[in-house]
């Protein structure tokens, strides 16, 4: 949560501006921008999105800092916004991350006479550095003082500054940082590779635990590990090259799209071989891991929670004993990783890898001794750096706020190694699924279906409540899908088993209740059917998502002309109809409120 992006650059002003634009899915209750003019640092601080701001003007400036928040402590306001400035104005700080004993410091703080003007814990890492440069009589800060102060800080935190000196100093933990540089010798901080694109040829990820210090004066760059205080190997490593490697394509504008989300809904069509292609060896790996394994774990958070949730469905109903570790409530699984946990196997999902709820449980399974295999979608991310085996899911860059192409990459993956471990052919599994992106096509293009989509979501508009019905194998695509409509819409969208209804849920069924039901051909049909029946006899509205009509169906949503493959055809009407709902009641269909896109804190 929260983006950073500092420069030392020609019109360092702009780029930070625009690299700010980049990352701001990170965060965008309100923004800021120290610049350094004329040995002065200048600060610009708005509330709002930034996306949308015009006009800004900004002295030119070669040492530039930003930041967009997303906030922890204290309100949405200027003040509260990044980067905060030392009393005596020598240097700007900015941070990405949660000071957990903040009120501590802060009490020590004000009896020590230190004005607080903001409510923000960062703050408190500017007091503590105040008073530490104070103590040591020095005039600029100096990279001694600022390993002092952080190690005083309880929590993951993330912190950069810019001196007045000309200076860069930031310390990693936690929340992603990366370094990119460029032919004419800029430099560049942010919190994302992608983002910095199109300043820089080569970068690098700073590692949790590492301090990196650049003089604008010298251009000498160096990176030190505070543990140990050793001076560690700087190696830049080819954007390009890593770009390529990974398959992401570089597309990061809207094309003739109104919003990222209903762009990346659209390659959804598009990208699925990506998850399976070049990636033979490590299936082969993955596979063999899990057979040998005494226990399978699956572990994520939110939509990636569900698609872990399916994989470790699928796992279970080929006789593999898997279980998905909610990561917020992983105190309760500890005592199962207790013997023979190096035998275990934990299958990861994460869009971002940045999510520390989930990395804080991949790090105590790893100590436990467990197996990690991650899939992710961010190149050069912390949870690829902790995994034993790591997939890159290949989507391409999500930049919407709401997850849609990377869960669909993520269950499609579960699906595949499931296949796999039953026996299926990895040819075979490529040409299933680009039939099944051929079928997808044909779907998206077909007006009538996309138009009943759009009108259901128009109705939907009009209520405040809508319950979500998937079992079986699409038990998990309803909770994906009412955590989709929640999201965007703001609609208040209960997922639950079709077999919860009478034992409780129903009680809330009344004349014109809309319940989305998602029907599979398969075993689970006659039980959805009465569960339908059920909800009709009371009033209420079925829109249902299924291969083919039904009577006792309100309204009915077309799937694909395919067989294979429902898991995931069955979440894209819900995907749709949130952003339509969304554009229909004036949403901002890529920035939800309240929500950020890397939730890199607890
Ligand atoms: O980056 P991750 O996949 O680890 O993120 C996990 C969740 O925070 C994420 O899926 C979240 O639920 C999204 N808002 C879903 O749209």
């Amino acid at each position: 949560m929260c983006g950073i992006y500092a420069s030392f650059s020609l019109n360092a002003e702009k780029r930070v501006f625009e690299g700010l634009k980049r990352i701001e899915y990170r965060g965008y209750d309100s923004w800021g921008v120290a610049t350094l003019v004329d040995g002065k640092l200048e600060l610009k601080k708005e509330v709002g999105k930034l996306s949308g701001q015009k006009n800004i003007k900004f002295a030119e400036s070669k040492l530039c800092l930003g930041h967009t928040r997303w906030a922890t402590h204290g309100e949405v306001t200027k003040i509260n916004a990044h980067p905060h400035l030392a009393k005596n104005k020598s240097f700007a700080l900015v941070q990405n991350g949660v000071v957990e004993n903040y009120q501590e410091h802060k009490s020590k703080l004000i009896d020590d006479g230190y004005n607080f003007i903001s409510k923000t814990d960062t703050e408190i890492i500017v007091g503590l550095l105040e008073k530490e440069m104070e103590h040591n009589s020095e005039k600029n800060l100096s990279t001694s003082s600022f390993i002092n102060v952080f190690n005083k800080l309880a929590g993951r935190n993330t912190v950069v500054v810019i001196t007045t000196q000309g200076r860069i100093m930031a310390i990693r933990d936690g929340s992603p940082l990366v370094v990119g540089r460029n032919s004419k010798r800029e430099l560049y901080f942010s919190s994302d590779v992608l983002s910095m694109s199109p300043d820089v040829d080569e970068y690098l990820v700073i590692n949790s635990g590492q301090i990196a210090v650049f003089n604008s004066s010298d251009s000498c760059f160096e990176i030190t590990d505070i543990k140990t205080g050793k001076r560690v190997g700087v190696e830049f490593i080819p954007l390009e090259h890593k770009l390529d490697l990974a398959n992401i394509t570089m597309d990061i504008g809207k094309d003739s799209y109104e919003s990222y989300m209903f762009k990346e809904i659209h390659e959804q069509s598009n990208m699925l071989l990506n998850v399976i292609r070049d990636s033979k060896q490590k299936f082969a790996v993955a596979v063999e891991m899990i057979k040998n394994a005494r226990q399978v774990f699956t572990l994520g958070c939110g939509s990636a929670s569900y698609a872990t949730g399916n994989t470790a469905y699928l796992l279970r109903k080929i006789g593999i004993l898997a279980l998905t570790v909610e990561a917020y409530e992983a105190n309760s699984y500890l005592e199962l990783l207790n013997n023979g946990s190096e035998k275990s196997v934990c299958i990861v999902f994460s869009q971002s890898g940045e999510t520390a709820d989930t990395n804080e449980v991949v790090e105590l399974m790893k100590r436990k001794g467990v197996k990690i295999i991650s899939v992710v979608n961010m190149p050069g991310s912390t949870l690829t750096q902790l995994s034993n085996l790591s997939f890159m899911l290949q989507v391409g860059p999500e930049l919407a706020v709401a997850s849609t192409k990377a869960f669909l990459g993520q269950a499609l993956w579960g699906i595949i190694i499931s296949d796999i471990l039953s026996g299926s052919k990895f040819n075979d599994l490529e040409i299933k699924i680009n039939e099944f992106e051929y079928k997808l096509k044909e779907w998206f293009a077909n007006k009538k279906i996309q138009n009943n989509i759009k009108k259901i979501a128009k109705n939907l508009t009009k209520h405040e409540h809508v319950f979500v019905l998937g079992r079986g194998d699409l038990y998990y695509a309803g909770l994906e899908s009412a955590l989709k409509l929640k999201e965007i819409s703001y609609i208040h969208a209960e997922g639950f088993s079709s077999g919860e209804l009478k034992h409780g849920v129903i009680a809330l069924i009344s004349k014109g209740t809309p319940v989305l039901c998602l029907v599979a051909e398969d075993e689970n049909k006659a039980n959805m059917l009465s569960a339908i029946s059920e909800v009709r006899a009371r009033g209420g509205k079925t829109i249902v998502i299924a291969k083919e009509n039904n009577e006792l169906y309100s309204n009915w949503i077309q799937l694909p002309d395919t067989n294979d493959y429902i898991f995931l055809s069955s979440i894209i009407p819900s995907q749709l109809m949130t952003c339509y709902m969304a554009v229909e009641k004036g949403y901002d269909v890529d920035k939800p409120r309240n929500l950020a896109k890397s939730v890199t804190v607890k």
